[in-house]
């Protein structure tokens, strides 16, 4: 067995570039997009289908298309209302489907109460599906067989692997079970050569178990619920979380620097509410080597993602 020297112990955790990293898959894909439309004189097309009028999903899908946009794809948004039936969201990516001017498909979740996500996400066809959600395409993964993995987790190891950060031997704890992360990411460890823990609301004694943990991805969506006694020292600390927070008052409590404290409250002002990790800021400051910052760690890595993903699924829908 390999045996690593432990993880630096520093004072304050530094900051995991999620930003940067992002920056440089999106530009990479920018210029595989132009290449794309050198060979085939029309961009890569991405349809976003939307049902309802849930914030965040609202949030979430114009930046999608945004970023889709400024790297040069075609893109549609489908927003459709919240009475949307089952059969109609079926019938509209049916359409999807068979369009040849659609190369990748994306339906943001979570869909409304009724509609079953299981059946729609079945309905996509697997060699449009971005998201990589498919049973086929997770099958592929678990198969170490996929050409795209769910854009979160596969964001996360792009991270690591950009920021010098070994995953061979080291424990990978992944806090929460998800098929939009937690699973997904516990496959994507394993074939990085991780031991991979997977933990979840019923795990005895949470604690016991992330304390030891070389790299720590919290996906709860309970804002700092992972505090200091979770984290091994010297620790990389991966937060997905994104929970708005309405109470001022915590803020004083969940971080340490003054600016930082001065500049979320400016936040809350504007806004009504600060956005929060799954992950302690302050706590894990203390303890952590390496931490990702909420907002603006993993969320932009989640696009930067979708966009490779896209680009992949039209290249080989020309080529096959
Ligand atoms: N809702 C939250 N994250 C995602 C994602 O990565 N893809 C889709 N389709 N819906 C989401």
């Amino acid at each position: 067995m390999t045996e690593h020297l432990p993880l630096k112990q520093i004072a304050a955790a530094r900051t995991l570039d999620g930003a940067r990293v992002a920056a440089e898959i999106k530009e990479e894909v920018r210029e595989g997009v132009s290449e794309f439309v050198r060979l085939y004189d029309a961009p890569p097309a991405l349809a976003v289908v939307r049902v309802g009028d849930d914030a965040a999903s609202l949030v979430y899908v114009r930046n999608k298309i945004r970023t889709s946009e400024e790297l040069g794809f075609r893109s549609e948004h489908h927003a459709l209302p919240a009475s949307t039936t089952e059969a109609e969201l079926l019938a509209s990516i049916s359409e999807l489907n068979r369009r040849d001017d659609v190369d990748g498909i994306l339906v943001q979740l979570p869909l409304p109460h009724g509609i079953d996500d299981k059946k729609i996400i079945e309905s996509i066809d697997p060699a449009k599906d971005v998201d990589g959600f498919h049973p086929l395409n997770v099958g592929r993964l678990v198969a170490g067989q996929a050409d795209a993995a769910p854009c979160t987790p596969a964001g996360i190891i792009k991270l690591l692997k950009r920021s010098n950060i070994e995953m061979r031997g080291r424990h990978a704890c992944v806090v929460g079970r998800s098929n939009i992360v937690g699973r997904p990411m516990a496959q994507l460890f394993l074939q990085h050569d991780a031991t991979v823990t997977i933990c979840h609301s019923r795990t005895i004694d949470l604690a016991s178990v992330t304390r030891h943990a070389d790299i720590l991805v919290v996906a709860i969506g309970r804002a700092a619920f992972i505090q200091g006694e979770h984290i091994k020292a010297g620790a990389v600390v991966i937060d997905v979380g994104m929970n708005q927070l309405t109470d001022s008052n915590i803020i004083d409590e969940l971080f340490d620097d003054a600016e930082e404290v001065a500049r979320r409250h400016a936040s809350f002002a504007k806004r009504g509410y600060i956005l929060i990790g799954d992950v302690h800021p302050a706590q894990a400051a203390k303890k952590a080597a390496w931490l990702t910052p909420v907002p603006g760690g993993v969320g932009l890595l989640t696009v930067a993602m979708l966009m490779r993903n896209t680009l992949h699924a039209a290249n080989r829908r020309r080529a096959s």
